[in-house]
């Protein structure tokens, strides 16, 4: 794949010439006149989705996780695990898939993605050092090291990215995309409806209040990949058996993971509530990218946890956002108006 240089004084940025992969930029960021406008209206909605993870209370979780159950919180230790790996992959993978994107506006909500999941690494280290004790703090960071499941999970999804970086052909590039939005649309969500089911009890109600927060900006990257994926299709070769083989292997690994740390030990959860979401989750990203779904069925056409939605707040037009068991509003967010938020 063909990489920006830092300047091409050579480059065209007519708006006619302009192309999210394989174009002449110069590499200005010129924004006046853009070929891709709902990167504009993304980029604006992600600036606008701006929280500081210190800035919410998460202090009753500190006497709530001795509360939990054994089970619960080994979960809770081991979701923290999982998601501090998710967004640390993201941050060093994206800047290697935005250096071939030749659209200025495009570049920019990924400047942004990029900023926004350092950002959620920073704030499960603010959750692991106020709420986990100091010596099981290590062992969530460490975590993988000990536990097989966790490690194959792990070397699955950071193959896809290495490959590309091994041998950066279009066919790896496009799988590396591939990876990306399966990452942002399907597997963080099994651990937010961990933290909701908790909220829903009563308990670690400033964890759930930052999951939501995290929960609304991994919706807007699952927007970017939504855009960026049928460009793709039309752009790289590919095979759409190849697309659905690697759903399907997605939904098996999500489960295997989320029946190994969640399983049936935990009131609210099933081994087979689990496998309806997370089918029904492949179903819709892949109906969002121009796809049929991969799983028949009426049983996989809803969310088994809809009971939870007040909590994820993911309905409200992503803008206000108040503590669970308080008035306070918590958000800096300055939009209304926001719509295309209610996927759960
Ligand atoms: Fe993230
Ligand atoms: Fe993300």
């Amino acid at each position: 794949m063909p990489t920006n240089p830092i300047f091409n004084p050579d480059g065209n940025d007519d708006v006619s010439n302009r192309s999210v992969w394989f174009g002449e930029t110069t590499n200005l960021m010129q924004l006046n006149d853009v070929r891709y406008s709902w990167a504009v209206g993304l980029y604006q909605q992600m600036r606008e989705n701006f929280w500081i993870p210190q800035k919410l209370d998460i202090t009753q979780d500190v006497t709530d996780y001795w509360n939990l159950t054994p089970e619960e919180r080994r979960a809770f230790d081991g979701i923290l695990s999982y998601l501090t790996f998710l967004d640390s992959v993201q941050t060093c993978n994206l800047p290697h898939i935005k250096s071939s994107i030749t659209a200025p506006e495009i570049s920019l909500c990924m400047a942004e993605q990029i900023s926004q999941e350092g950002m959620h690494n920073q704030s499960y280290q603010y959750m692991i050092e106020t709420i986990i004790p100091s010596e099981r703090r290590s062992n969530v960071y460490e975590f993988w090291r000990t536990d097989k499941v966790l490690r194959d999970r792990c070397e699955y999804i950071a193959g896809y990215y290495q490959r590309y970086i091994d041998s950066p052909t279009p066919e790896n590039y496009f799988m590396a995309l591939l990876a990306d939005y399966m990452l942002e649309g399907m597997y963080f969500y099994n651990g937010f409806i961990f933290f909701y089911n908790l909220a829903s009890r009563m308990l670690m109600p400033g964890s759930a209040d930052i999951f939501k927060m995290i929960n609304r900006d991994e919706l807007s990257h699952v927007r970017l990949f939504q855009k960026l994926i049928p460009e793709a299709m039309a752009t790289f070769t590919h095979s759409e058996d190849q697309i659905y083989e690697m759903f399907d292997r997605a939904v098996q690994y999500e489960c295997k993971w989320t029946n190994h740390i969640v399983g049936n030990d935990i009131l609210g959860i099933t081994e087979q509530s689990t496998e309806i979401y997370t089918k029904y989750l492949a179903n819709m990203r892949l109906k969002a990218i121009g796809l049929k779904p991969l799983y028949e069925g009426d049983l996989y056409k809803k969310s088994p946890y809809r009971h939870l939605e007040r909590f994820s707040d993911t309905k409200k037009a992503g803008n206000t956002k108040a503590n669970f068991f308080e008035a306070g509003v918590t958000s800096y967010t300055m939009s209304s108006g926001v719509t295309g938020w209610d996927e759960f």
